[in-house]
């Protein structure tokens, strides 16, 4: 759509904010959204009618192909408030360019920069009082699309619906996370959508998952597909593996997301001048350096979380346990991460995006 023509948003505010009534000491992610949310429908070839309204319930047909075909791709992002109250977002468009690289793939129409920039900072200015100050605290920021075209014909719908709910969060996970490599499952495979925010990407690993946390792991690190040689990705998170004093991920490819905290964390690494290696990671290596003690940290890497270390190791019959070293990697990429969101600390690399 040419940005000239982009239709006005439209705003229904609502007459009681819910905010009072929250716990925002005991929220459970993701499950308590903000007073408002943004839809916008696709239909007749044109993104029309962006509305932010009151959050709620939607009525769609059954019939939808959302339901039959999976057809529907999302984001994960986060706004911050500073000591100050104002409010920033992270590298915003990073994500704006992934919904769009993911919604080529499950063949759905891109999303205007114009619409989603102005519907993304006017949801976020106006459920502002829902986001906390503190270190952990944000506002959960998840844009999706969906097929709303009603026809159980598996081809692609003609009709959309772009949404963006927000929800306030604290700390994604507690404590360590304990891992197993997959050796027989998969998440992504060439020519696949592993590379996509794809709905059923995440439907499709809660199976595997489970079976993990049957033995007493709570996530899997993902293999590829063919020989379960390369380690990939742990759970939705990108993965990191210090070796000695190397920092080591895997390259992104159409098996691994484009993470924007992956490739913080990159830049934050080369920054502080430590080593870091982009190639593929051998299974085989990291269960060596586990058992000669120099793989010191693994972490994964996501806007969930942020960083989380990974406390152990599970592979075939053997559980690798690793100890935190002082100089831990994953606890300053924090920090310096977190600092930079909340705007506590310099931005050297020009990420913050103000909410104005
Ligand atoms: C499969 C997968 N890998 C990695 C990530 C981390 O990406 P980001 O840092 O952009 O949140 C996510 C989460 O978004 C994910 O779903």
């Amino acid at each position: 759509m040419n940005s000239s023509i982009t239709p006005k948003l439209n705003i229904l505010k609502t007459e009681t904010s819910r905010v009072k009534e929250v716990d925002f000491d005991n929220l459970v992610f993701g499950s308590t959204f903000t007073d408002h949310m943004f839809e916008c429908d696709f239909i007749n070839g044109e993104w029309q009618n962006p509305t932010i309204r009151p959050y709620g319930n939607l009525s769609i047909s059954p019939g939808a192909k959302v339901f039959h075909y999976g057809q529907a791709v999302f984001e994960g992002m986060k706004a911050y408030k500073d000591e100050d109250g104002k409010v920033w977002l992270f590298r915003p468009q990073q994500n704006f360019e992934r919904i769009n690289k993911s919604a080529k793939r499950l063949a759905i129409p891109e999303f205007p920069r114009d619409i989603f920039f102005e519907a993304l900072t006017t949801l976020v200015r106006m459920d502002k009082e829902w986001i906390q100050p503190g270190l952990g605290n944000s506002l959960y920021i998840r844009p999706f699309v969906m097929a709303t075209q009603v026809g159980v014909s598996a081809s692609p719908s003609t009709e959309y619906k772009f949404m963006i709910l927000a929800a306030p969060a604290q700390a994604y996970y507690t404590g360590d996370v304990r891992v197993v490599i997959a050796d027989h499952y998969s998440r992504a495979a060439n020519g696949g959508v592993g590379a996509a925010k794809a709905a059923g990407n995440y439907g499709a690993q809660f199976y595997p998952t489970n079976l993990a946390r049957e033995k007493g792991f709570h996530q899997v690190i993902w293999t590829d597909d063919s020989e379960h040689k390369y380690l990939e990705e742990a759970g939705t998170m990108n993965v990191f593996f210090r070796v000695n004093d190397t920092l080591i991920t895997a390259p992104v490819s159409d098996r691994i997301l484009d993470g924007v905290t992956r490739k913080s964390v990159i830049d934050i690494a080369k920054h502080n001048n430590i080593d870091v290696e982009v190639r593929p990671v051998l299974v085989s290596e990291i269960v060596e350096a586990a058992k000669d003690g120099s793989l010191k940290e693994i972490f994964g890497a996501g806007t969930a979380a942020v960083i989380s270390p990974v406390s152990a190791i599970g592979h075939k019959e053997h559980v690798y346990e690793l100890t935190k070293p002082e100089d831990s990697y994953s606890a300053r990429f924090k920090k310096d991460l977190m600092s930079i969101q909340h705007n506590i600390t310099e931005d050297p690399f020009g990420w913050r995006f103000e909410v104005k």
